[in-house]
């Protein structure tokens, strides 16, 4: 480690990856509410659970982004952190709030909660990912401004390099994309346009510069490539997000009471998207071949290249097969939206942080040369189970919305959805085996890190 002050990013990956655990295992138990319906009744109804699960996932995604951040920042600005005390800090102020509201979706019905959060003086709760309370809503705005100060000073009074500028940029636009979530217009198309503000603008905009920053980092370290070289790719990629992904919100806004013009704008602004996902690809690929070093950290460019990879499926591939209005009008929340949700949130950004973790926490914990061969070893099983696991269970949801999409919209002898349901219940048994090789991924993942040194 350069400067000391990057120590404060090991327990930001270590809670992420405590987050992640829980998030899989929400996602295990729902798997088996989908098999058993009464599984759990009336302890923690279907609701809660999925409510858990995503909120996890974008908790553990920002705690990620925020170790990843503290940890590349004195690197590139050449200079301690502005503040590590306040990076501390806002650890133990998100960590809490976190907590607390997890608990809270637990214990306390949802009805009851947005009573005693003060829903009633600025409704915001009650939609798709953005389901906090308000308190935690102003918590997430603190947290994320004390992190931006953080790392804008450090720059500011430090060196400016492509990859700050990038990750800074990516940083304001999720700050500025979240205030969104503030405001909830009563009419229900006004509302969708504005939710999708946030989700759609974080996941296919502003967090992709965030992940092409990281990425871009670690390739700089692993590979020994010129920075120069590496700036030209980045900013390739960020110029092909912000053209296809910005009025690629349009694909959001098929059918559903919009003017119509935005089933062109939308097809055709996101059908460019899956671009700069493959240019990512294209990146990873050059900069292997044309590397100057051999890092002896071979799994942090493993998990580079496959996030690269698995990234284009998820977002690219998947996102392209129900991104164009005339397939929508089919595919519209069915089970493949779900099998893209899972392998894009998967491939871009848990494995972004999968990345940067596998990076950093060697060098944090005092090995410079990366883990042991034989940790690497039991990482690179991890790596094949995960991808394998989140590979299967996205078919799997792909088949079981095609099932589901010829049983209840193709022809005219259609059938309910309870009645198409029933009919995929094999699949969703295959679903739930490949989540539970996820989780024994994740676990073989943590048992690496416990590999002593191969001559300790
Ligand atoms: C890493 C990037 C991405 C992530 C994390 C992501 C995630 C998601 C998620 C979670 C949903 C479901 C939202 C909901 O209704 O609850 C969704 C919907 C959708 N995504 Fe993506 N996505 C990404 C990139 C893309 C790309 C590049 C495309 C197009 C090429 C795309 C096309 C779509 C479409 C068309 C829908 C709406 C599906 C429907 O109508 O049911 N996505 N995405
Ligand atoms: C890191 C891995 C995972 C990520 C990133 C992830 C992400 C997501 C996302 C974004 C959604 C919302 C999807 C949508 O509305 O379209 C979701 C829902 C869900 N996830 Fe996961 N998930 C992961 C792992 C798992 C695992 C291992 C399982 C269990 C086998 C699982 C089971 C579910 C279920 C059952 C739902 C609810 C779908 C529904 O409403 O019908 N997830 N997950
Ligand atoms: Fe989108």
């Amino acid at each position: 480690m350069k400067y000391s002050s990057q120590a404060v990013a090991k327990p930001y990956f270590i809670f992420a990856l405590i987050l992640l655990a829980g998030e899989i295992l929400f996602g295990l138990l729902m798997a088996i509410q989908y098999l058993y319906g009464d599984f759990l009744f009336p302890l923690i109804p279907f609701n809660v659970l999925r409510m858990v699960h995503t909120n996890l996932l974008i908790v553990l995604i920002l705690f990620g982004f925020m170790g990843a951040t503290y940890y590349l920042i004195p690197e590139e600005a050449e200079r301690e952190l502005w503040s590590p005390k306040l990076a501390i800090i806002t650890f133990w102020v998100f960590a809490a709030a976190g907590v607390a509201t997890i608990l809270g979706y637990l214990f306390v019905p949802y009805a009851t909660l947005t009573e005693i959060t003060f829903n009633e003086l600025l409704p915001t709760m009650g939609r798709e990912f953005l389901e906090q309370p308000l308190p935690t809503k102003v918590g997430i705005v603190l947290v994320v401004v004390s992190y931006i100060v953080n790392t804008a000073m450090t720059v500011l009074l430090g060196r400016r390099t492509v990859i700050t500028t990038v990750l800074i940029t990516g940083l304001l636009g999720l700050a500025v994309f979240f205030l969104v979530a503030f405001y909830v217009p009563d009419n229900l198309i006004m509302d969708k346009f504005f939710w999708w503000f946030t989700v759609h603008l974080w996941v296919e905009a502003t967090w992709e510069l965030i992940m092409g920053a990281i990425l871009a980092f670690v390739l700089i370290k692993v590979t020994g490539v010129d920075r120069e070289h590496i700036d030209k790719w980045l900013y390739l990629i960020i110029a092909m997000t912000m053209v296809s992904g910005i009025l690629g919100t349009g694909h959001h806004f098929f059918y559903m009471g919009a003017p119509e013009y935005w089933l062109w704008i939308g097809s055709i602004s996101s059908a460019v998207e899956p671009l700069p996902f493959f240019l990512m690809i294209l990146f990873a690929f050059t900069m292997t071949r044309e590397r100057k070093i051999t890092h002896d950290n071979e799994m942090a460019l493993t998990w580079a290249k496959g996030t690269a990879v698995m990234a284009f499926l998820g977002a690219g591939v998947w996102g392209f097969i129900h991104t164009l209005a005339p397939v929508n009008m089919f595919t519209h929340g069915t089970q493949l939206t779900a099998a893209h949700g899972h392998l894009s949130f998967y491939g871009a950004y848990i494995m972004i942080i999968f990345t940067i973790t596998s990076y950093a926490m060697p060098i944090l914990r005092g090995r410079p040369h990366g883990n042991s061969k034989k940790a690497q070893k039991v990482e690179l099983s991890a790596f094949w189970m995960l991808n394998i696991g989140m590979l299967g269970l996205t078919l799997a949801l792909s088949a079981a919305g095609i099932s589901q999409i010829l049983d209840q919209r193709v022809g005219t002898d259609l059938v309910g959805f309870m009645e198409s349901q029933d009919s995929i219940a094999g699949i969703y048994m295959v679903r739930a085996g490949f989540g539970l090789l996820v989780f024994t991924g994740l676990l073989t993942y943590f048992a690496s890190f416990f590999i002593k040194e191969d001559n300790a």
